[in-house]
């Protein structure tokens, strides 16, 4: 199904108990009341169920026959493995697992690497820097279009199209709807017209690129077709560099809130994985996960009908007292760790190994060459505007060096 209408955008404006800028940088207080005093709630605005607690959210996630990912395409969104259901999920998952391997992600270490440095050199002898703008932004976009052997002259259309294609609708107005919506359109177009060029470039010469490997991936006879390829491509860009944006920056925001933390990762390093693991449940880059009951269904005492549109909050999840010993409290000690964040079942993240490469390495490489990071005084942190997406606009920092 096809609809340009505010349906496709119903369950991504904001919670009304979200309204202020200080809320959305703070959401936490306003999702612990919420799990308490209604922990599976219908919201007559947004037309969807919003599930609180830890162990709903789980069973949301965990049953994709009873809740589907399914969900009505927006004009030029192509189904890709996010919006499929088994059996086809299955077939399509396996096919780009083949391609995305734990070795393919850790092949790419020393890239990530070097292009850490690289970013990192171009402003480390000014004593300041956005996290967001000169750090954050530029290295998951640089390792995407990588990976997918794009080139590195093209890199900034590629963070052009990656911007609008995760963007919401700041004010929820028909007029900006609309407009958001032909921005999606024309991005995707563009993307379609360039990945179909280099597809083409691939079949004619042999490369190790993800998208020459996605052409040659098998599973019993079965190949991905150029739309597939296609379509698949834009999700990794679409999925993959925003989210990791925010778990660099979300990480960098935790160091500046508590500078033991800083001189501990710095001697310590051996902590920073387990450090990117609960920035991850304290700060998910992804707060809530949508889906489609398929059937008349109860989760916590509600009934829910089939048709209706679900929406699973992880942030609140994560931080849900039955689950977590102080879950306000930032532990690095804490173990085990089973946050949501990256979703749970058979639509976990794809890109979770390559995510936490990244932002492990990313805050290796801060802590080995700076310290005293600190944000700039008189800083008012804006949210961005996606009340899935959790994170900052800017975060301009100051530091000294090592
Ligand atoms: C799925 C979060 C980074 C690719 C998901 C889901 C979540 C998530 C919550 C599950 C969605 C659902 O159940 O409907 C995150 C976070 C990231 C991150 C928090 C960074 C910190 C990445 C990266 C890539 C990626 C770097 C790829 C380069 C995908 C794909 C799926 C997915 C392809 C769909 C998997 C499926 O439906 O089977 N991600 N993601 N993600 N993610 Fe990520």
């Amino acid at each position: 199904m096809v609809t340009e209408g505010k349906d496709r955008y119903a369950n991504i404006i904001p919670i009304a108990e979200l309204d202020s800028a200080e809320k959305r940088i703070h959401p936490f207080p306003v999702y612990n009341r919420l799990r308490q005093t209604t922990p599976v709630r219908y919201d007559e605005t947004r037309s969807c169920w919003d599930v609180f607690r830890y162990d709903d959210v789980h069973a949301v996630l965990k049953d994709p026959a009873a809740f589907s990912s399914r969900r009505a395409l927006a004009v030029r969104e192509k189904e890709t493995i996010l919006t499929m259901d088994p059996p086809r999920h299955n077939q399509m998952r396996s096919l780009v697992n083949k391609a995305f391997t734990p070795k393919v992600v850790n092949d790419l270490g020393p890239r990530i690497a070097a292009i850490t440095d690289e970013l990192l050199d171009s402003v480390l002898s000014q004593g300041r820097m956005d996290i967001v703008h000169d750090f954050a932004v530029p290295l998951p976009v640089i390792v995407i279009a990588e990976l997918l052997g794009v080139p590195p002259e093209d890199r900034h259309l590629f963070k052009e199209w990656s911007d609008v294609l995760v963007k919401g609708p700041e004010q929820n107005t028909d007029e900006e709807f609309r407009q958001v919506i032909d921005e999606k359109i024309k991005a995707t177009d563009e993307l379609t017209a360039y990945f179909t060029k280099i597809i083409s470039q691939r079949r004619t010469e042999t490369a190790e690129d993800l998208i020459s490997i996605l052409l040659r991936s098998e599973i019993e006879g079965q190949k991905l077709s150029d739309e597939e390829v296609i379509s698949f491509s834009i999700l990794l860009l679409a999925a993959g560099n925003e989210t990791t944006t925010n778990l660099i920056t979300n990480g960098v925001r935790r160091l500046t809130e508590d500078p033991q933390l800083q001189q501990r990762l710095s001697q310590t390093p051996e902590d920073i994985p387990a450090f990117i693991e609960e920035v991850l449940r304290y700060y998910p880059p992804v707060q809530a996960i949508g889906r489609v009951a398929t059937r008349d269904i109860e989760i916590g005492g509600q009934r829910i009908k089939a048709g209706d549109q679900v929406v699973s909050w992880v942030a609140s999840a994560n931080r849900d007292e039955t689950k977590f010993d102080n879950p306000d409290q930032f532990i690095l000690e804490r173990k085990p760790n089973s946050h949501l964040s990256f979703g749970f079942g058979i639509h976990f993240c794809l890109g979770a190994p390559l995510a936490r490469l990244e932002g492990q390495i990313a805050i290796r490489k801060m802590m080995e060459r700076m310290k005293e990071i600190q944000l700039q005084s008189g800083i008012q942190l804006t949210p961005i505007p996606s009340p899935f997406v959790y994170g900052v606009k800017e975060f301009p920092v100051s530091f000294r060096t090592l």
